[in-house]
Protein backbone atom coordinates (compact mmCIF):
# COMPACT_ATOMS: atom_id res chain seq x y z
CA UNK A 1 0.00 0.00 0.00
CA UNK A 2 0.70 3.22 -0.49
CA UNK A 3 0.60 6.00 1.67
CA UNK A 4 -1.25 8.68 2.06
CA UNK A 5 -3.98 10.98 -0.38
CA UNK A 6 -3.69 14.75 0.09
CA UNK A 7 -7.00 16.14 1.12
CA UNK A 8 -9.59 13.24 1.18
CA UNK A 9 -12.72 14.81 1.26
CA UNK A 10 -13.72 12.11 4.11
CA UNK A 11 -16.06 10.81 4.91
CA UNK A 12 -16.65 9.11 1.10
CA UNK A 13 -19.83 7.82 -0.04
CA UNK A 14 -19.44 4.04 1.35
CA UNK A 15 -18.36 5.68 4.78
CA UNK A 16 -21.61 8.23 4.91
CA UNK A 17 -24.00 4.93 4.28
CA UNK A 18 -22.19 2.97 7.32
CA UNK A 19 -22.08 6.17 9.95
CA UNK A 20 -26.13 6.39 8.83
CA UNK A 21 -26.64 2.66 9.66
CA UNK A 22 -24.14 3.40 12.85
CA UNK A 23 -26.46 5.84 13.94
CA UNK A 24 -29.10 4.09 13.91
CA UNK A 25 -28.52 0.29 15.60
CA UNK A 26 -25.09 1.71 17.27
CA UNK A 27 -25.25 3.12 21.16
CA UNK A 28 -23.75 6.03 20.96
CA UNK A 29 -22.23 5.66 24.37
CA UNK A 30 -19.04 4.22 22.25
CA UNK A 31 -17.77 6.92 20.68
CA UNK A 32 -14.94 6.72 17.55
CA UNK A 33 -12.45 9.61 16.95
CA UNK A 34 -12.64 9.42 12.81
CA UNK A 35 -16.43 9.02 10.97
CA UNK A 36 -14.97 6.46 8.45
CA UNK A 37 -14.92 2.99 8.35
CA UNK A 38 -11.53 0.96 7.89
CA UNK A 39 -11.12 -1.54 5.38
CA UNK A 40 -7.74 -2.76 6.00
CA UNK A 41 -4.68 -2.21 7.17
CA UNK A 42 -0.89 -3.53 6.66
CA UNK A 43 1.93 -2.02 8.74
CA UNK A 44 0.98 1.92 10.00
CA UNK A 45 -1.55 2.37 7.10
CA UNK A 46 -5.26 2.18 7.40
CA UNK A 47 -7.43 2.00 4.65
CA UNK A 48 -10.65 3.31 4.86
CA UNK A 49 -13.93 1.75 2.85
CA UNK A 50 -13.71 4.40 -0.10
CA UNK A 51 -10.03 3.45 -0.41
CA UNK A 52 -8.74 6.30 1.28
CA UNK A 53 -5.08 5.59 3.26
CA UNK A 54 -3.97 6.93 6.70
CA UNK A 55 -0.82 6.79 8.37
CA UNK A 56 -2.13 5.61 11.91
CA UNK A 57 -0.49 7.56 14.47
CA UNK A 58 -2.72 5.84 16.88
CA UNK A 59 -2.19 2.06 16.55
CA UNK A 60 -5.60 1.13 17.81
CA UNK A 61 -4.67 3.08 20.89
CA UNK A 62 -1.27 1.55 21.27
CA UNK A 63 -2.66 -1.99 20.47
CA UNK A 64 -0.59 -2.62 17.47
CA UNK A 65 3.01 -2.15 18.13
CA UNK A 66 4.16 -4.62 15.59
CA UNK A 67 2.13 -3.39 13.05
CA UNK A 68 -1.24 -3.78 11.35
CA UNK A 69 -2.17 -7.31 9.84
CA UNK A 70 1.61 -8.73 10.30
CA UNK A 71 1.59 -12.19 8.28
CA UNK A 72 3.13 -14.41 11.42
CA UNK A 73 0.49 -13.15 13.87
CA UNK A 74 -2.54 -13.63 11.02
CA UNK A 75 -1.11 -17.07 10.09
CA UNK A 76 -0.74 -18.09 13.86
CA UNK A 77 -4.55 -16.80 14.55
CA UNK A 78 -5.88 -18.94 11.00
CA UNK A 79 -3.89 -22.02 12.41
CA UNK A 80 -5.40 -21.75 16.18
CA UNK A 81 -8.83 -21.06 14.33
CA UNK A 82 -8.31 -23.68 12.61
CA UNK A 83 -7.97 -26.53 15.56
CA UNK A 84 -10.13 -25.07 17.72
CA UNK A 85 -11.51 -21.76 18.91
CA UNK A 86 -12.71 -22.64 22.20
CA UNK A 87 -13.00 -24.90 24.73
CA UNK A 88 -12.76 -22.74 27.99
CA UNK A 89 -9.70 -22.99 30.16
CA UNK A 90 -11.29 -23.85 33.29
CA UNK A 91 -13.61 -26.49 31.57
CA UNK A 92 -10.27 -28.15 29.31
CA UNK A 93 -6.72 -26.43 29.20
CA UNK A 94 -4.79 -26.06 25.89
CA UNK A 95 -1.29 -25.57 25.75
CA UNK A 96 -1.00 -22.34 23.98
CA UNK A 97 -2.27 -20.87 27.62
CA UNK A 98 0.88 -22.69 29.02
CA UNK A 99 3.47 -21.44 26.98
CA UNK A 100 2.30 -17.73 26.65
CA UNK A 101 2.48 -17.94 30.73
CA UNK A 102 6.11 -19.65 30.56
CA UNK A 103 7.06 -16.97 28.24
CA UNK A 104 5.14 -13.82 29.83
CA UNK A 105 6.54 -14.87 33.12
CA UNK A 106 10.19 -14.92 31.37
CA UNK A 107 9.55 -11.76 30.19
CA UNK A 108 8.24 -9.89 33.01
CA UNK A 109 10.95 -8.14 35.07
CA UNK A 110 12.11 -9.56 38.88
CA UNK A 111 14.70 -12.34 39.66
CA UNK A 112 12.14 -14.21 41.75
CA UNK A 113 9.32 -17.35 40.79
CA UNK A 114 6.58 -15.51 38.92
CA UNK A 115 3.32 -17.08 37.08
CA UNK A 116 0.57 -15.40 35.23
CA UNK A 117 -3.06 -15.74 34.39
CA UNK A 118 -4.96 -14.11 31.49
CA UNK A 119 -7.89 -12.29 30.55
CA UNK A 120 -9.89 -10.10 27.77
CA UNK A 121 -9.94 -6.75 28.31
CA UNK A 122 -7.44 -4.16 29.89
CA UNK A 123 -10.21 -3.07 32.50
CA UNK A 124 -10.59 -7.05 33.43
CA UNK A 125 -6.92 -7.69 34.03
CA UNK A 126 -6.93 -4.28 36.61
CA UNK A 127 -9.99 -5.81 38.11
CA UNK A 128 -8.15 -9.37 38.83
CA UNK A 129 -4.91 -7.46 39.94
CA UNK A 130 -6.61 -5.84 42.61
CA UNK A 131 -8.34 -8.67 43.21
CA UNK A 132 -5.23 -11.09 43.96
CA UNK A 133 -3.37 -8.23 46.01
CA UNK A 134 -6.61 -7.65 47.96
CA UNK A 135 -7.11 -12.01 48.68
CA UNK A 136 -2.94 -12.19 48.99
CA UNK A 137 -2.39 -9.16 51.71
CA UNK A 138 -6.25 -9.11 53.30
CA UNK A 139 -6.33 -5.03 52.98
CA UNK A 140 -9.08 -3.55 51.20
CA UNK A 141 -7.72 0.29 50.14
CA UNK A 142 -6.09 0.61 46.88
CA UNK A 143 -4.25 3.99 45.81
CA UNK A 144 -4.72 5.06 42.60
CA UNK A 145 -3.10 8.56 41.09
CA UNK A 146 -4.71 12.23 39.26
CA UNK A 147 -4.86 12.14 36.10
CA UNK A 148 -4.91 7.78 36.07
CA UNK A 149 -6.73 5.99 33.60
CA UNK A 150 -7.59 2.10 34.29
CA UNK A 151 -10.67 1.44 32.32
CA UNK A 152 -14.49 1.88 32.11
CA UNK A 153 -15.87 -1.21 34.94
CA UNK A 154 -17.37 -0.45 37.77
CA UNK A 155 -14.04 -0.90 40.13
CA UNK A 156 -11.80 0.31 37.03
CA UNK A 157 -13.73 3.41 36.41
CA UNK A 158 -13.47 3.95 40.19
CA UNK A 159 -10.07 3.90 39.98
CA UNK A 160 -9.74 6.16 36.72
CA UNK A 161 -9.26 10.16 37.17
CA UNK A 162 -11.35 11.91 34.55
CA UNK A 163 -15.09 13.00 35.48
CA UNK A 164 -16.52 13.29 32.14
CA UNK A 165 -16.88 11.30 30.38
CA UNK A 166 -15.69 8.21 31.91
CA UNK A 167 -17.84 8.61 35.45
CA UNK A 168 -20.10 11.24 35.53
CA UNK A 169 -23.77 9.75 36.11
CA UNK A 170 -21.84 5.82 36.38
CA UNK A 171 -21.84 6.06 40.28
CA UNK A 172 -21.91 5.01 43.20
CA UNK A 173 -18.10 4.43 43.16
CA UNK A 174 -16.33 1.32 44.28
CA UNK A 175 -14.78 2.15 47.76
CA UNK A 176 -11.74 1.97 49.31
CA UNK A 177 -9.88 3.80 45.99
CA UNK A 178 -7.82 7.01 47.06
CA UNK A 179 -6.07 8.91 44.46
CA UNK A 180 -2.74 10.48 45.15
CA UNK A 181 -1.08 13.15 42.81
CA UNK A 182 1.39 12.20 39.95
CA UNK A 183 3.87 13.93 38.86
CA UNK A 184 2.83 16.64 35.79
CA UNK A 185 6.21 19.18 35.89
CA UNK A 186 4.38 20.67 33.56
CA UNK A 187 1.12 22.22 35.36
CA UNK A 188 3.03 21.93 38.42
CA UNK A 189 5.45 24.83 37.39
CA UNK A 190 8.33 22.06 38.91
CA UNK A 191 11.47 20.17 37.49
CA UNK A 192 10.69 16.55 37.13
CA UNK A 193 12.42 15.77 40.61
CA UNK A 194 10.86 18.48 42.50
CA UNK A 195 7.55 17.17 41.11
CA UNK A 196 8.31 13.91 42.09
CA UNK A 197 9.34 14.49 45.41
CA UNK A 198 6.21 17.02 46.18
CA UNK A 199 4.29 13.78 45.43
CA UNK A 200 6.04 11.34 47.36
CA UNK A 201 5.47 13.86 50.45
CA UNK A 202 2.02 13.99 49.62
CA UNK A 203 1.75 10.23 49.40
CA UNK A 204 3.02 10.05 52.94
CA UNK A 205 0.48 12.50 54.13
CA UNK A 206 -1.86 10.61 52.91
CA UNK A 207 -0.79 7.80 54.85
CA UNK A 208 -1.83 10.10 57.68
CA UNK A 209 -4.61 11.80 57.18
CA UNK A 210 -6.47 9.75 54.96
CA UNK A 211 -5.66 5.84 55.27
CA UNK A 212 -3.68 3.78 57.16
CA UNK A 213 -0.83 2.35 55.72
CA UNK A 214 -1.40 -1.28 56.36
CA UNK A 215 -5.16 -0.84 55.55
CA UNK A 216 -3.41 -0.63 51.62
CA UNK A 217 -3.28 -3.55 49.54
CA UNK A 218 -2.12 -2.48 46.43
CA UNK A 219 -0.75 0.67 44.79
CA UNK A 220 -1.81 0.49 41.21
CA UNK A 221 0.77 2.85 38.84
CA UNK A 222 1.21 4.04 35.21
CA UNK A 223 4.96 4.19 34.18
CA UNK A 224 3.78 7.03 31.79
CA UNK A 225 0.48 7.97 32.27
CA UNK A 226 -1.54 7.35 28.75
CA UNK A 227 -5.02 8.84 28.56
CA UNK A 228 -4.26 11.47 30.95
CA UNK A 229 -1.88 13.04 28.56
CA UNK A 230 1.85 11.13 28.43
CA UNK A 231 3.27 12.26 31.57
CA UNK A 232 5.78 10.22 32.38
CA UNK A 233 7.28 8.95 35.41
CA UNK A 234 10.08 11.68 36.24
CA UNK A 235 13.51 9.17 36.71
CA UNK A 236 13.48 7.84 40.14
CA UNK A 237 10.06 8.08 41.18
CA UNK A 238 8.93 4.56 40.73
CA UNK A 239 11.94 3.45 42.73
CA UNK A 240 10.70 5.76 45.60
CA UNK A 241 7.03 4.33 45.35
CA UNK A 242 8.06 1.07 45.62
CA UNK A 243 10.55 1.66 48.49
CA UNK A 244 7.62 3.46 50.24
CA UNK A 245 5.30 -0.05 49.08
CA UNK A 246 8.17 -2.14 51.22
CA UNK A 247 8.14 0.08 53.73
CA UNK A 248 4.46 -1.05 54.60
CA UNK A 249 3.94 -4.04 52.79
CA UNK A 250 1.79 -2.84 50.42
CA UNK A 251 1.91 -4.09 46.36
CA UNK A 252 3.45 -2.24 43.79
CA UNK A 253 1.37 -2.55 40.72
CA UNK A 254 2.76 -1.33 37.20
CA UNK A 255 -0.62 -0.95 34.73
CA UNK A 256 1.68 -1.29 31.61
CA UNK A 257 -1.09 -1.84 29.37
CA UNK A 258 -0.42 1.14 27.22
CA UNK A 259 3.53 1.50 28.02
CA UNK A 260 4.51 -2.32 27.52
CA UNK A 261 5.94 -4.47 25.22
CA UNK A 262 8.65 -1.62 24.08
CA UNK A 263 6.38 1.34 23.90
CA UNK A 264 8.67 3.52 25.69
CA UNK A 265 11.95 2.09 24.36
CA UNK A 266 12.37 -0.86 26.39
CA UNK A 267 9.75 -4.07 26.72
CA UNK A 268 8.23 -2.62 29.56
CA UNK A 269 8.35 0.84 31.01
CA UNK A 270 9.27 0.30 34.69
CA UNK A 271 12.53 -1.22 33.40
CA UNK A 272 13.74 2.43 32.63
CA UNK A 273 13.87 2.63 36.28
CA UNK A 274 14.68 -0.48 37.35
CA UNK A 275 12.18 -1.27 39.07
CA UNK A 276 10.42 -4.93 39.78
CA UNK A 277 6.91 -4.67 40.30
CA UNK A 278 4.90 -7.19 42.86
CA UNK A 279 2.45 -7.71 39.75
CA UNK A 280 2.27 -6.23 36.43
CA UNK A 281 -0.72 -5.69 34.47
CA UNK A 282 -0.42 -6.08 30.43
CA UNK A 283 -3.09 -6.30 27.09
CA UNK A 284 -2.67 -3.93 24.08
CA UNK A 285 0.37 -4.59 22.07
CA UNK A 286 0.47 -8.35 23.68
CA UNK A 287 -1.99 -9.62 21.16
CA UNK A 288 -1.67 -7.11 18.05
CA UNK A 289 -5.63 -6.55 18.46
CA UNK A 290 -6.77 -10.17 19.57
CA UNK A 291 -8.60 -9.45 23.06
CA UNK A 292 -6.07 -10.62 25.49
CA UNK A 293 -4.72 -9.61 28.73
CA UNK A 294 -3.42 -10.73 31.64
CA UNK A 295 -1.56 -10.30 35.18
CA UNK A 296 2.03 -11.85 36.02
CA UNK A 297 3.67 -11.12 39.31
CA UNK A 298 5.10 -12.79 42.04
CA UNK A 299 4.07 -16.62 42.25
CA UNK A 300 3.38 -16.21 45.85
CA UNK A 301 0.98 -12.89 45.75
CA UNK A 302 -0.49 -14.49 42.50
CA UNK A 303 -1.17 -18.12 43.94
CA UNK A 304 -3.23 -16.57 47.38
CA UNK A 305 -6.61 -16.68 45.43
CA UNK A 306 -7.61 -20.17 46.07
CA UNK A 307 -8.54 -22.42 42.25
CA UNK A 308 -11.99 -21.05 41.31
CA UNK A 309 -11.58 -17.70 42.36
CA UNK A 310 -10.06 -15.96 39.08
CA UNK A 311 -10.72 -16.49 35.46
CA UNK A 312 -13.77 -16.17 32.83
CA UNK A 313 -15.19 -17.81 30.09
CA UNK A 314 -13.09 -16.57 27.34
CA UNK A 315 -10.23 -15.62 29.20
CA UNK A 316 -6.71 -16.55 27.43
CA UNK A 317 -8.78 -17.84 24.17
CA UNK A 318 -7.02 -20.07 22.76
CA UNK A 319 -6.83 -17.81 19.00
CA UNK A 320 -5.76 -14.65 21.78
CA UNK A 321 -3.01 -17.04 23.14
CA UNK A 322 -1.99 -18.33 19.36
CA UNK A 323 -1.45 -14.63 18.37
CA UNK A 324 0.45 -13.68 21.32
CA UNK A 325 2.71 -16.01 20.87
CA UNK A 326 3.48 -15.08 17.95
CA UNK A 327 3.72 -11.30 18.91
CA UNK A 328 6.13 -12.37 21.33
CA UNK A 329 8.11 -14.05 18.67
CA UNK A 330 8.57 -10.74 16.39
CA UNK A 331 9.50 -9.06 20.05
CA UNK A 332 12.23 -11.39 20.23
CA UNK A 333 13.12 -11.63 16.84
CA UNK A 334 12.78 -7.59 16.36
CA UNK A 335 14.63 -5.03 18.48
CA UNK A 336 10.95 -2.62 18.51
CA UNK A 337 12.90 -1.18 21.98
CA UNK A 338 15.80 0.26 19.83
CA UNK A 339 13.09 1.43 16.97
CA UNK A 340 10.65 2.90 20.05
CA UNK A 341 13.29 5.23 20.44
CA UNK A 342 14.69 6.00 17.22
CA UNK A 343 11.06 7.07 16.25
CA UNK A 344 11.20 9.01 19.68
CA UNK A 345 14.21 10.69 18.72
CA UNK A 346 13.05 11.73 15.36
CA UNK A 347 9.74 13.07 16.32
CA UNK A 348 11.03 14.48 19.24
CA UNK A 349 13.32 16.99 17.36
CA UNK A 350 10.47 18.08 14.82
CA UNK A 351 8.39 18.44 18.18
CA UNK A 352 10.99 20.82 19.61
CA UNK A 353 11.20 21.92 16.42
CA UNK A 354 7.34 23.28 15.78
CA UNK A 355 7.12 24.07 19.54
CA UNK A 356 9.48 27.32 18.74
CA UNK A 357 6.81 27.95 15.80
CA UNK A 358 3.71 27.64 16.92
CA UNK A 359 3.06 29.04 20.77
CA UNK A 360 0.02 26.78 21.01
CA UNK A 361 2.41 23.97 21.77
CA UNK A 362 2.88 24.84 25.78
CA UNK A 363 4.70 21.31 26.40
CA UNK A 364 6.45 18.24 24.51
CA UNK A 365 7.15 15.10 26.04
CA UNK A 366 6.81 11.43 26.32
CA UNK A 367 9.05 8.34 26.81
CA UNK A 368 10.62 6.40 22.92
CA UNK A 369 7.85 6.45 20.66
CA UNK A 370 5.14 6.88 23.51
CA UNK A 371 4.69 10.95 22.30
CA UNK A 372 2.80 13.94 22.70
CA UNK A 373 2.42 17.69 23.13
CA UNK A 374 -0.02 19.67 25.29
CA UNK A 375 -1.96 22.52 22.79
CA UNK A 376 -2.70 25.42 24.96
CA UNK A 377 -4.42 28.86 24.37
CA UNK A 378 -1.68 31.27 25.95
CA UNK A 379 1.82 29.41 27.35
CA UNK A 380 1.78 32.03 30.58
CA UNK A 381 -1.90 30.99 31.82
CA UNK A 382 -1.20 27.29 30.27
CA UNK A 383 -5.09 27.52 29.45
CA UNK A 384 -5.54 24.11 27.92
CA UNK A 385 -7.18 24.54 24.25
CA UNK A 386 -9.08 21.30 23.63
CA UNK A 387 -11.06 23.37 20.68
CA UNK A 388 -7.57 23.50 18.83
CA UNK A 389 -6.85 19.71 19.09
CA UNK A 390 -9.98 18.98 18.00
CA UNK A 391 -9.40 21.11 14.79
CA UNK A 392 -5.77 19.81 14.41
CA UNK A 393 -7.21 16.28 14.67
CA UNK A 394 -10.32 16.84 12.01
CA UNK A 395 -7.28 18.62 9.26
CA UNK A 396 -5.38 16.00 10.15
CA UNK A 397 -7.59 13.34 9.49
CA UNK A 398 -8.68 15.16 6.17
CA UNK A 399 -4.87 15.11 4.98
CA UNK A 400 -4.52 11.46 5.54
CA UNK A 401 -3.07 11.27 9.14
CA UNK A 402 -4.80 9.28 11.66
CA UNK A 403 -4.36 11.68 15.56
CA UNK A 404 -5.80 10.93 18.64
CA UNK A 405 -6.02 13.35 21.66
CA UNK A 406 -5.61 12.43 25.38
CA UNK A 407 -5.37 14.47 28.58
CA UNK A 408 -7.51 15.60 30.85
CA UNK A 409 -8.61 18.11 29.20
CA UNK A 410 -8.58 16.84 26.27
CA UNK A 411 -5.73 19.34 25.02
CA UNK A 412 -3.11 16.45 24.50
CA UNK A 413 -2.14 14.98 20.71
CA UNK A 414 -0.82 11.61 21.80
CA UNK A 415 1.60 9.58 19.18
CA UNK A 416 1.17 5.92 19.63
CA UNK A 417 2.47 4.67 16.00
CA UNK A 418 2.88 0.92 15.26
CA UNK A 419 6.56 0.38 16.00
CA UNK A 420 7.38 -0.98 12.57
CA UNK A 421 6.47 2.47 10.60
CA UNK A 422 9.07 2.95 8.05
CA UNK A 423 11.46 6.49 8.47
CA UNK A 424 9.61 7.72 5.26
CA UNK A 425 6.00 7.00 7.26
CA UNK A 426 6.61 8.35 9.93
CA UNK A 427 8.73 11.57 8.40
CA UNK A 428 5.22 12.04 5.96
CA UNK A 429 3.01 11.88 9.46
CA UNK A 430 5.63 14.24 10.65
CA UNK A 431 4.87 17.20 7.90
CA UNK A 432 1.24 16.42 7.78
CA UNK A 433 1.57 17.30 11.40
CA UNK A 434 3.10 20.52 10.67
CA UNK A 435 1.10 21.68 7.81
CA UNK A 436 -1.62 21.04 10.16
CA UNK A 437 -0.26 22.60 12.97
CA UNK A 438 0.76 25.63 10.85
CA UNK A 439 -3.08 25.86 9.47
CA UNK A 440 -4.67 25.57 13.13
CA UNK A 441 -2.12 28.61 14.33
CA UNK A 442 -3.27 30.36 11.31
CA UNK A 443 -6.85 30.48 11.91
CA UNK A 444 -6.50 30.76 15.47
CA UNK A 445 -4.23 33.59 14.83
CA UNK A 446 -6.59 35.48 12.28
CA UNK A 447 -9.79 34.90 14.44
CA UNK A 448 -7.63 36.47 17.55
CA UNK A 449 -6.74 39.56 15.51
CA UNK A 450 -10.30 40.18 14.30
CA UNK A 451 -11.81 39.51 17.92
CA UNK A 452 -8.93 42.68 18.95
C1 LIG B 1 -3.16 2.28 31.34
C2 LIG B 1 -4.46 1.64 30.96
N1 LIG B 1 -5.08 0.86 31.84
C3 LIG B 1 -6.24 0.25 31.54
C4 LIG B 1 -6.86 0.44 30.32
C5 LIG B 1 -8.15 -0.25 30.02
O1 LIG B 1 -7.98 -1.20 29.03
P1 LIG B 1 -9.23 -1.75 28.19
O2 LIG B 1 -9.75 -0.59 27.38
O3 LIG B 1 -8.67 -2.85 27.35
O4 LIG B 1 -10.24 -2.22 29.17
C6 LIG B 1 -6.24 1.26 29.37
C7 LIG B 1 -6.89 1.51 28.07
O5 LIG B 1 -6.63 2.48 27.39
C8 LIG B 1 -5.02 1.89 29.70
O6 LIG B 1 -4.39 2.68 28.83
Amino acid sequence: MSDTTPYLGIPGEKSRALLARRQQFVARGVSATMNVFAARAEGAVIEDVDGNRYIDFAGGIGTMNVGHSRPEVVQAIIEQAAKFTHTCFSVMMYEPYVELAERITRLAPGNFPKKAIFFNSGAEAVENAVKIARYATGRPAVIVFDNGFHGRTLLTMSMTAKVKPYKYRFGPYAPEVYRAPFPYPYRMNMTPTQAADACIAELRRMFVGEVAPDQVAALVVEPVQGEGGFMPAPPGFLKMLKALCEEHGILFVADEIQTGFCRTGQMFAVNHDGVEPDLMIIAKSMGAGMPISGVVGRAEVMDAPPPGTLGGTYSGNPVACAAALAVLDIYEREDLAERSRQIGRIAMARFAEFQKQYPIIGDVRGQGGMLAMEIVKDRETKEPDAQAVSDILAAAHQRGLLLINAGMYGNVIRILVPLNVTDEQLNRGLDILEDTLASVAKTIATTVSSAD
